[in-house]
């Protein structure tokens, strides 16, 4: 018997508690809290240590877009692995070559050079220092810094990612943070134009969105609103950075949420699905536009100046390749707004219901936003007991959190890409039970 499995589960709880500081968690309640030691998974269903299983309907963290354990993808990587683990970008890989075609031919319009990082938050670090010397490039007699971003917006945990994040509970106790973001109401694009006249739209060089809103909430844009803010863009020279973190790879129910509004952003980011969480993964990339602005002679220093040392690593890309094969040959976007739909339908039934407010999303990207009987948000106590009433009945969701400092009213529901409509009614039927009843 190995040493994993001679150790019992109350004994990884007390190494844990030792030993690991897990993320945005008060460890003081650790005792209380009673967090759950995963063991394995397959499709859409996580074991637990004590063989208790759950539908996964959060994908993980909005990222487990092809389901889990499959075996392609394991043996994608152990292949790479015994071929060539690991060189720096510096040279060229072939799985990382081949990923970095494959995105651009599934990419909208011409977004077609590839910058590798791990993460989502360095994607859209990457994205806003290639904005920056962009600006400086392009506009050496101007002072183009500052981005646009908003409210309720997530970009990431590093600094500038950080800075452009519209959620203050996760910026206020690490000030001073990046200066140059300015921030607009989410979904006010008249917003935007003020801010670009009273800043001056020869101090800006880019807005940076994400198609929907994800862990701020499920928002959705207006109809108009993109088409709009492309406008504003192009008749101020301004790069727009659209944020596909959650929404890319099929999570909406096309290949990306781009689609939806025909968005064409300069530069795009990607993490979360390019893998299914296999192994960390993402990319920021632009158009030939922005690309050709780093062109030049070598004395010019254009070139971009940022080195990651696990930018493009081969395995992580060979993960990449094997994800986007399974997700493309199965369709798998198809499936998410099939089902999807399914799913919306039958929860916006609970509409009716006095604690919903509104049920919204599209494909497998929904949120329930719930409310007290005099309209105030649902406290974040009720919200708790909702998403932990859903674990005991074996389905896992996942709650707005660190978002805005008010009660945390809003739940989410995006399951992987393969959910079948039996597992979807599952999940409402669950739902539905739950806020009917009187348990919380
Ligand atoms: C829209 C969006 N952008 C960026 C990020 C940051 O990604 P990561 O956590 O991989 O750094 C996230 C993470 O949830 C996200 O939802």
């Amino acid at each position: 018997m190995n040493k994993q499995k001679e150790l019992v589960s109350q004994d990884y709880r007390d190494i844990d508690r030792d030993h690991v500081w897990h993320p945005i968690f008060q460890h003081q309640n650790l005792e209380q809290a009673n967090l759950t030691i995963f063991e394995e998974a397959q499709g859409t269903t996580i074991t637990d240590v004590d063989g208790r299983k759950y539908l996964d309907a959060y994908s993980g963290l909005w990222n487990v877009n092809i389901g889990y354990g499959r075996q392609e993808i394991a043996d994608a990587v152990y292949q790479q692995m015994r071929k060539l683990s690991y060189y720096p970008h510096s040279q060229i890989n072939m799985p990382a070559t081949l990923l970095a075609k494959q995105l651009a031919d599934l990419l909208p319009g011409n977004l077609n050079h590839v910058y590798f990082s791990n993460s989502g938050s360095e994607a859209n670090e990457t994205a806003i220092k290639i904005a920056r010397q962009y600006g400086y490039q392009m506009y050496p007699r101007q002072n183009r810094y500052k981005i646009i971003s908003r409210y309720r917006g997530y970009h990431g945990f590093t600094y500038g990612a950080m800075s452009a994040t519209g959620q203050s509970p996760r910026k206020t106790a690490f000030e001073p943070l990046v200066p140059g973001f300015n921030h607009v109401h989410p979904t006010c694009v008249d917003e935007v134009i003020r801010t670009i006249r009273w800043e001056g739209a020869e101090t800006i060089i880019a807005i940076i969105a994400e198609p929907i809103i994800g862990g701020g909430g499920v928002i959705l844009p207006p109809d108009d609103y993109f088409a709009k803010l492309r406008e504003i863009c192009d008749q101020h020279n301004l790069l727009l950075i659209i944020d596909e973190v959650i929404t890319g790879f099929g999570r909406t129910g096309v290949m990306f949420a781009c689609e939806h509004w025909d968005i064409q952003p300069d530069i795009i980011t990607l993490a979360k699905g390019v893998t299914s969480g296999y192994l960390p993964l993402s990319a920021c990339v632009t158009t030939t536009e922005v690309f050709n602005a780093f062109l030049g002679d070598s004395s010019d220093k254009k070139e971009f100046g940022q080195v990651c040392t696990y930018a493009g690593h081969p395995v992580t890309c060979a993960a990449g390749l094997a994800n986007i094969k399974i997700l493309t040959e199965e369709r798998l976007w198809e499936n998410a707004a099939r089902v999807g739909s399914h799913l919306l339908e039958k929860l916006k039934s609970l509409q009716n219901l006095s604690i919903v407010s509104e049920v919204r999303g599209k494909g497998l990207m929904i949120g329930i936003e719930l409310i007290e009987t005099n309209q105030d948000n649902l406290e974040t106590m009720k919200t708790n007991t909702i998403v932990r009433l859903m674990k005991e009945q074996g389905i896992l969701i996942g709650k707005i959190s660190y978002v805005v400092d008010e009660p945390e009213n809003i739940i989410f529901i995006a399951p992987p890409l393969i959910l079948t409509q039996g597992e979807a009614d599952r999940i409402f039927e669950t739902l539905r039970d739950i806020l009917t009843s009187n348990d919380f």
